[in-house]
């Protein structure tokens, strides 16, 4: 190999970086040493059955938990040994969609998308938007990218399911974060709105180049969208191979669905 090329590839860090990760929830033990690397701009889709352990990953991903042992990196810092202001600073480059929303229904959407800022807000001013909205311009460029402009100043619980969702990915967009993470994104929608939604992630992820990692239950969307398929049954990973590698077997063996 030719020997620039191959020092570019070793110095391409890994946005995430999971060591010998084990993570417990008491005495039950909800993931087992799991070893994986995320490369930046990677669309990677988790899937498996309830209770396999998803939304767990997706929370050691983005620091809302820490692993009981082994090591997490996001971003080439140990979020175990980080300190409290250190960690807010590696969360604000990861972004989470969540599959109920996690929208303050009663407020104006420009409100819910300026969210997206808080992290970086000072207090004053987060408080001073709620009356005279701030940075207008930066919530209505994302949500023309979500394809939604119109509903500026609607409320939120006024609008559909598919559109909080919208909501939701323009307040991630307005975070800016390096990597984007949905649990369950499209769980709580009609089959037409989950297809728009996994359309919009994937054209997002492939424009910006930002790195997406979903949790899905719907096989057919993770080998249509996602290049990447992880596939976790009890706490452990059962595959992580490439969409086009995924075969109808293995998909059988993580739902324990094969007949011996
Ligand atoms: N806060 C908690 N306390 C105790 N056990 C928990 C907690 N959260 C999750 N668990 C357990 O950890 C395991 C993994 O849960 P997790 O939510 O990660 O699964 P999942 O793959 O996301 O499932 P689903 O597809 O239903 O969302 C489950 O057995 C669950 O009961
Ligand atoms: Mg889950």
């Amino acid at each position: 190999m030719d020997r620039n090329l191959s020092s570019n590839i070793k110095s391409v860090a890994p946005i995430f970086e999971f060591k010998n990760v084990t993570h417990r929830f008491g005495h039950f033990q909800s993931l087992t040493d799991i070893n994986l690397k995320i490369q930046p701009g990677e669309r990677v889709a988790l899937v498996g059955s309830s209770g396999a352990g998803k939304s767990t990953l997706i929370s050691l991903l983005n620091g809302t938990l820490l692993p009981t042992s082994g090591e997490v990196w996001v971003l080439d810092r140990n979020l175990t040994q980080l300190r409290p202001k250190a960690l807010r600073q590696v969360q604000r480059q990861v972004g989470t969609i969540y599959q109920q929303f996690h929208l303050v229904d009663n407020l104006r959407v420009i409100h819910n998308v300026n969210a997206g800022h808080l992290g970086r807000w000072s207090f004053f001013k987060a408080a001073f938007s709620l009356m005279w909205p701030q940075e207008v311009e930066t919530a209505a460029k994302a949500l023309s990218q979500v394809g939604i402009l119109e509903k500026l100043y609607s409320r939120t619980d006024q609008l559909s399911g598919g559109q909080q969702q919208r909501v939701a990915i323009a307040r991630v967009l307005v975070q800016n974060p390096t990597a984007i993470l949905a649990d369950e994104p499209i769980s709580s929608l009609d089959p037409e709105r989950s297809r728009e939604i996994m359309d919009l992630l994937r054209q997002l992820s492939q424009e910006t180049g930002k790195t997406l990692v979903t949790s899905l239950h719907a096989i057919k969307f993770a080998r249509s969208h996602y290049q990447r398929i992880i596939g976790l049954q009890q706490g452990r990973i059962l595959f992580d191979t490439s969409a086009e590698t995924l075969t109808d077997r293995m998909i059988e063996e993580l739902y324990n669905l094969h007949t011996p």
